[in-house]
């Protein structure tokens, strides 16, 4: 029977309960929520040596692409991409309180109302970052669609669990990131002078 092209993308194990340590190596752990062609995840990795990184990327050939090109710069024990549905895997990791960084680019363009139920930040997907993020640990969005922005801000502003960590008390939105890595939509827009609308919350 043909296989699917990249039918042997990299997936996370099997198993109701996956412990990210077991998965990268590092005094810490971030996550990256679709990185597509991944130059964050891959960048990241090179400027940051204490964190073990690992991306959820839906489509199983950008997820193999970027594993493979972490594995080719001597990376794959920090870092990795896993062909997995951010929805469906999210809720397997754990422990609770062992993520630093969740790191989510450009997440949701700009659809139209029937296709809503496609997006990537709703209230479960909230509930799951704050599930794995340890005390003081980030969520950081940025995206090039104000409506989204807002409604981001709208979900997680008002969320107890978090408290917003921009530039000026009470606002969630920076000007630029400190993470000296940069996401290729982000890099486009930046070429492109489309304002991005950056946002950063923390684990209370
Ligand atoms: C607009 S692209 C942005 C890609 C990249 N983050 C960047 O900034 O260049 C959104 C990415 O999220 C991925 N994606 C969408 N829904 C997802 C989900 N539920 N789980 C994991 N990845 C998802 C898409 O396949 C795509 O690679």
């Amino acid at each position: 029977m043909r296989s699917r092209p990249y039918d042997d993308a990299p997936r996370l194990p099997e198993g109701e309960h996956v412990d990210v340590r077991s998965l990268v190596r590092g005094e810490w752990i971030e996550i990256e929520i679709g990185p597509g062609r991944g130059w964050f995840i891959v960048e990241r990795a090179g400027v940051e040596p204490r964190a073990g990184l690992f991306g959820l990327e839906v489509r199983r050939k950008w997820a193999a692409v970027v594993d493979a090109r972490l594995a080719g710069r001597g990376l794959a024990d920090r870092a990795r991409v896993f062909a997995e549905d951010a929805a469906l895997a999210l809720p397997r990791l754990g422990p609770d309180g062992s993520v630093r960084r969740v790191f989510v680019h450009f997440p949701d363009p700009w659809w139209k109302k029937r296709h809503q139920k496609r997006l990537v930040v709703r209230d479960r997907f909230i509930g799951e970052v704050a599930r794995l993020l340890e005390p003081d640990g980030e969520l950081f969005l940025q995206t090039d669609v104000e409506e989204r922005a807002a409604e981001y801000e709208a979900l997680l502003d008002q969320d107890v669990r978090f408290a917003p960590r921009g530039e000026t008390p009470g606002s969630a939105r920076i000007p630029d990131h400190p993470y000296v890595a940069r996401s290729p939509r982000e890099r486009r827009a930046m070429s492109d002078g489309i304002p991005i609308h950056r946002l950063r919350w923390s684990r209370l």
